[in-house]
């Protein structure tokens, strides 16, 4: 359902873990993560080296809206998660969450960005293919139980992002897009 996109979006911290959790059990059935899973991707988040960046959107009335996790080391990162809440879906914000995870891997010097997505997840196949990810191979089985394929992606990462939507490509008269846009317009 199109929902606001006026989220606020923040770090993840541990008292998300709760109300995440919820959406995650509705958002993926019979896969979602364990508490312990979420506590094991925060602990990376802090500390002198932090391997992880976890984000969450938190929506005016302070629900939490959407989420994503990036895991990076050296020049390569991984989409680790990425969700929305199924009421506020259709209004912008995965692209939205998926923008600032991108933007934050180029800060982070990553040259490449992986990703798996099951073969039939066909909205979250489109997002990632408008923002750059091609197509590298399938892991059979990957998703447990279910038995589900993974379609592993790829992202050139020295490539710039598509310019956000809704806004005119260059040669159309409108503003040049940036070559890495921040996408906290919150
Ligand atoms: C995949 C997911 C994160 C996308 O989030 P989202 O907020 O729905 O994504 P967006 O709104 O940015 O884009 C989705 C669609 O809405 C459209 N859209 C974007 N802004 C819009 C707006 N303001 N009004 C209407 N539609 C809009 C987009 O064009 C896109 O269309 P498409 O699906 O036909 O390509 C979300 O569907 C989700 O959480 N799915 C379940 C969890 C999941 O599968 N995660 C991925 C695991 S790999």
């Amino acid at each position: 359902m199109t929902a606001p996109t006026g989220a606020r979006l923040r770090p993840m911290r541990w008292w998300d873990i709760e109300p995440v959790l919820a959406l995650e059990r509705a958002l993926f059935p019979g896969d979602a993560w364990t508490p312990g899973m979420f506590w094991s991707e925060l602990a990376g988040c802090a500390g002198p080296v932090p391997t992880r960046r976890y984000t969450v959107a938190e929506a005016a009335d302070g629900s939490i809206a959407g989420w994503t996790g990036l895991a990076f080391a050296g020049e390569s990162a991984d989409v680790q998660t990425i969700a929305v809440a199924p009421r506020r879906q259709a209004g912008g914000l995965g692209t939205r969450l998926l923008r600032d995870l991108l933007t934050a891997a180029a800060h982070l010097g990553c040259r490449e960005v992986f990703l798996e997505v099951r073969t039939d997840n066909d909205r979250a196949r489109r997002l990632y293919e408008r923002h750059g990810f091609e197509p590298m191979g399938v892991r059979r089985g990957y998703y447990q139980p279910g038995n589900h394929d993974a379609l592993v992606m790829r992202r050139d990462h020295t490539r710039p992002l598509p310019p956000p939507p809704g806004r005119q490509t260059p040669g159309a008269g409108g503003t040049p897009a940036p070559s890495a846009p921040t996408d906290r317009e919150a």
